[in-house]
């Protein structure tokens, strides 16, 4: 059996009093989540019973995109393009033989798309176009402008080979041009929210078209989840930890990684967390800090500032490259390698901090492989889902990001 992520609370300030009272609400919180009776719950169970026919044609489908362009672009905005961005600047499959993923939709830009759209001109093109309700502005935006720009490129008839749509299996526009173009497609299942859905079409497809393993990805989400479900997960344990944090007024929480290329993957977990949890006047604050970069900026805050928060410290024990630092760095430096002296910046900070009194949770993530990454999204899922439900607020929809939608809307009414 391969490693978990393991949870270390021993300096956190939560005692083993405060998670034994938060004991019977945790029992309630995972028994609702494993239910299958709530709304948004199907990603619960999806890593043991996801549609292994569906999979093939997800794989064929990028197979197809490797084959047919040198760029791909993603066109989506929250969940459904952030857990592909986060998986493919972690894992860089280092493959030749596969596509440059590019992002767009995910803002309003003109600056950006323009800039997009110069660099594609002289490339192969397709477009993977991913929204569940089929109707977010800035997808739509981006969708006609890069379509123009492929039937500019290869003709209408053969535009719609490379363009593959991942939205609701029946409703919505999306849905009726691809039935009307003829568009590859896949479906968001009704059942799963958008920043859940990493582990359906919405993630795999880009992700494996970029080149990395989906099926590892899955088997780690799996042991995730076997844990969760025979009580050795650590998962909930987080939420209780967090929640009784947040009692204290430690209201924001402050995700620190020390390999840069967890970057996005920061902000997958922004994402993840204040849209679940920041709602009825209640949550957790979600910030995301790249270390060492940010000890030299808000390193400052964490250890003198408003003590408001709590560090949730993602630490990689096997990073996948090291160097070895040569004489001339000096007695302190030389001969140790660079993932050493990262370790120590790791176990510095945490002393540092420690010291003044922030409340700091610790992960240990064995590796940064398709497999472990599986093991992430599962674990910070769970962890998400189940402190919603102890805070007493729904973690699968988001009153507030529609609110906005309808508003823009309005707004561009009466332009
Ligand atoms: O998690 C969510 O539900 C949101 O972040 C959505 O993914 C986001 O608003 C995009 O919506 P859609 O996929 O409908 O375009």
């Amino acid at each position: 059996m391969r490693e978990m992520i393991k949870l270390d609370l021993s300096r956190s300030r939560v005692d083993a009093q405060e998670l034994q009272a938060a004991a019977a609400g945790l029992e309630e919180a995972k028994a609702k989540l494993w239910s299958g009776e709530e709304p948004f719950t199907g990603w619960v169970k999806l890593p043991f019973d996801y549609d292994r026919t569906e999979l093939e044609e997800v794989l064929a489908a990028a197979e197809q995109i490797q084959k047919q362009c040198d760029i791909l672009v993603v066109i989506g905005i929250g969940g459904s393009y952030l857990g592909a961005q986060a998986a493919i600047s972690t894992l860089k499959s280092g493959k030749d033989n596969v596509p440059e993923v590019c992002f767009a939709g995910q803002n309003l830009s003109g600056t950006y798309h323009k800039e997009l759209l110069d660099r594609i001109k002289d490339k192969e093109l397709c477009l993977c176009v991913i929204s569940k309700s089929g109707t977010t502005t800035e997808s739509s935006v981006a969708f006609s402008i890069l379509k123009d720009e492929l039937y500019r490129k290869y003709g209408k008839e053969e535009a719609a080979k490379r363009i593959y749509a991942i939205t609701d299996a029946n409703k919505g526009i999306l849905r009726e041009e691809t039935a009307r173009e003829g568009y590859v497609s896949f479906v968001v299942p009704d059942d799963i929210g958008g920043r859940y859905s990493v582990l359906t079409a919405v993630g795999l497809l880009p992700i494996a078209a970029a080149g990395i393993d989906i099926k590892e990805m899955l088997a780690g989400a799996e042991s995730a989840a076997a844990a969760e479900k025979e009580d050795r997960g650590a998962a909930a344990s987080l939420a209780a930890a967090r929640m009784a944090l947040l009692s204290r007024g430690k209201a924001i929480e402050v995700f620190e990684y020390y390999e840069p290329s967890l970057f996005f993957f920061g902000e997958w977990l922004k994402q993840l967390f204040g849209e679940s949890e920041g709602k009825d006047g209640k949550g957790i604050f979600p910030a995301a800090l790249q270390f060492s970069t940010d000890l030299h900026s808000m390193g400052q805050f964490l250890q003198d500032g408003n003590q408001i928060f709590f560090e949730t410290v993602l630490n990689v024990m096997k990073p996948a490259q090291d160097i070895l630092v040569p004489e001339s760095a000096g007695q302190l430096l030389a001969g140790k390698s660079m993932n050493e002296i990262n370790q120590a910046a790791v176990e510095g900070v945490i002393a540092a901090h420690e010291a003044v009194g922030v409340p700091i949770i610790k992960l240990e993530i064995p590796e940064l492989t398709p497999y472990y990454f599986g093991q992430m999204v599962y674990f910070f899922e769970t962890t998400c889902a189940v402190s919603g439900y102890l805070n007493g607020v729904n973690p699968f929809d988001q009153p507030g990001v529609e609110s906005y939608k309808s508003e823009m809307r309005k707004v561009l009414m009466k332009l």
